[in-house]
């Protein structure tokens, strides 16, 4: 975005200094954040925020001052925008059903709320936000979504080996038994038809403060 918008400015967070050291564009900037601690910038500085595959993994005690923090930040008549994904899963086949069950009972065990992305357009109601706008896409896993289908099964077969330990203790399933699961995921999403849907919301700070009657 940075490369396509020249003349504005973009500043990324991140908990971990996830960001390029050696070369990236001069209009961007990085600060090491975590969002639960509150964001270190003065109220009203952004235009746009946008937020994506964060809040899926956020405990639900910490999303009210994540949001009263977004919304200290942008500025008025700015937009926020989130892409995330749902909890929707279409036509998985029995691995990838194993995986998305204990995921979302490790999720629910550590307090994070696995339905937050599909209900996002009636959450974001509670703050002062106006114009609110969703959309959501069905993606493909593996050949039938075609080149990003491809990329997601990679990728997605990537976060299951990262939580290989935590869903092993979780589940007590032996490291073999769990990397031959992975391995039937990454085939049986062909067969299946296995596809997921991402969301995008978005929506407005109002010019004026809304007056709460
Ligand atoms: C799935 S990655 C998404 C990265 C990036 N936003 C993107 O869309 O490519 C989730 C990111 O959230 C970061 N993260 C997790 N907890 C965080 C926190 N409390 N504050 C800030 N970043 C956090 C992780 O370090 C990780 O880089």
């Amino acid at each position: 975005m940075a490369v396509n918008y020249p003349l504005s400015n973009f500043t990324g967070i991140d908990i971990v200094p996830t960001f390029p050291v050696d070369t990236h564009p001069s209009n961007t900037a990085f600060e090491q954040v975590d969002i639960t601690e509150g964001l270190p910038f003065p109220d009203n500085k952004f235009d746009f925020i946008n937020i994506r595959f964060v809040l899926c993994l956020m405990q639900e005690k910490n999303l009210t001052f994540i949001f009263k923090e977004i919304m200290r930040v942008l500025k008025p008549g700015g937009w926020l925008e989130i892409l995330d994904f749902t909890s929707d899963l279409i036509n998985p086949g029995p691995a990838h059903r194993y995986f998305y069950n204990k995921y979302q009972a490790l999720w629910r065990q550590r307090g994070i709320n696995f339905y937050l992305i599909s209900a996002l357009p009636k959450y974001l109601r509670r703050y002062d936000l106006i114009d609110i706008h969703n959309e959501e896409k069905t993606t493909f896993f593996g050949k039938k979504g075609g080149v990003i289908g491809e990329l997601c099964l990679k990728d997605w077969a990537r976060v299951y080996i990262t939580l290989k330990n935590s869903l092993c203790e979780f589940s007590s399933i032996t490291s073999e038994a769990y990397c031959q699961l992975v391995e039937d995921f990454k085939t049986e999403v062909d067969d299946y038809h296995t596809a997921f849907k991402m969301s995008r919301t978005f929506a407005q700070k109002p010019r004026k403060k809304l007056l709460n009657l």
